[in-house]
């Protein structure tokens, strides 16, 4: 009762922002993503019988009792799914360094969801292993699949049509996803915080949700004909409505530092320069740049010299799921 899944963060370029049940992870709307190359979990989960307690090591330590009460309670959607009542040996190792900025969630619960289901000898399809993803963190539904994926909001309350589905494969169109880390370090209002406050008390959230069908649209068509300037267009403007919520919200807030407008800014240069470059930004200061892989040298030189700028990673479109 033992196996070992492998699953890679992504970057959400129509973002989900707020949920309509938060203890199922149903959002308020549709969202899209890439699955990322370099960055990923790889986890080992073991089921054994006899074994009193769930045992979460974490880059090879035990983990702290906040990490292992997240897993037991996540392992309790695995056994209530399994009908099962078996304890697990987890060893999860995150290739996805704090300095990437870019949060291990998605690809942590994508790897347990798997490990643990295919640990358990049980045949999942895609769709209920999103399903299952999603209950750990809602953006892990996407890390299922390669490439573009969307996250079908779904329409019913047991969330039984609310999950991820490819949309082009990895190979078939290659971008640059650079990522920028900041000198600065983040105060962090946790994406789940963030949402909840904005969901309950934005004047701006409804125009949120006014605007996401049509820029999800619009981004699908974008990758179906592979017109960058179109995607890079709606995934621009669909971060910074995003963001234009916070700040409506009670008690408002904003996750921009001001090394994030300097990077705003130089991508808007880069581009007024000819290149084709694009900015988006999830719960937190740093900034991920998309530009073609031509243009990707040019993009992470201007980035690299900018004094606010401490790190830059490139990835490009990715695997999903995998089993070891
Ligand atoms: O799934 P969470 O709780 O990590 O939330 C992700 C929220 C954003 O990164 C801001 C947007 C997204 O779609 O990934």
């Amino acid at each position: 009762m033992k196996a070992t899944a492998k699953a890679h963060t992504n970057i959400a370029l129509i973002k989900y922002w707020g949920k309509r049940n938060e203890q199922l992870f149903l959002p308020t709307n549709s969202s899209l993503s890439i699955t990322l190359d370099r960055f990923y979990t790889t986890t080992t989960v073991e089921f054994v019988e006899g074994e009193q307690k769930d045992v979460f090591y974490l880059n090879g330590e035990l983990a702290n009792e906040n990490e292992q009460m997240k897993i037991t309670n996540y392992l309790n959607l695995i056994r209530d799914f399994a009908r099962v009542n078996y304890h697990a040996i987890i060893h999860s190792n995150n290739e996805v360094p704090t300095s990437a900025g870019f949060a291990s969630s998605a690809s942590g619960y994508a790897a347990l969801a798997a490990a643990s289901v295919k640990a358990l000898g049980i045949e999942t399809d895609g769709k209920t292993l999103s399903q299952l993803a999603r209950r750990g963190s809602g953006s892990a539904c996407r890390s299922i699949y390669g490439g573009f994926v969307e996250w079908q909001m779904g329409e019913k309350e047991d969330g039984s049509d609310s999950y991820a589905v490819p949309i082009l494969n990895e190979k078939d169109w290659d971008l640059s996803i650079i990522s920028v880390m900041l000198e600065t370090k983040p105060k962090k209002i946790l994406s789940r915080e963030g949402m909840k406050r904005t969901v309950e008390t934005s004047v701006f959230y409804d125009g949120w949700l006014r605007t996401v069908p049509n820029d999800l649209a619009m981004a699908k068509e974008a990758i179906a004909k592979r017109d960058f300037e179109q995607l890079g267009t709606i995934l621009e403007s669909n971060a910074l409505k995003m963001h234009a919520t916070t700040l409506g919200a009670n008690p408002p807030f904003l996750y921009w530092h001001s090394g994030t407008l300097v990077v705003m800014e130089a991508v808007q240069e880069l581009r007024e320069e000819g290149i084709l470059a694009f900015f988006t930004i999830d719960a937190g200061p740093n900034v991920k740049v998309i530009t073609l892989p031509q243009d990707e040298k040019k993009v992470v030189s201007r980035l690299s010299q900018l004094p606010e700028v401490q790190h830059v990673s490139i990835c490009h479109p990715g695997p999903g799921v995998t089993y070891l």
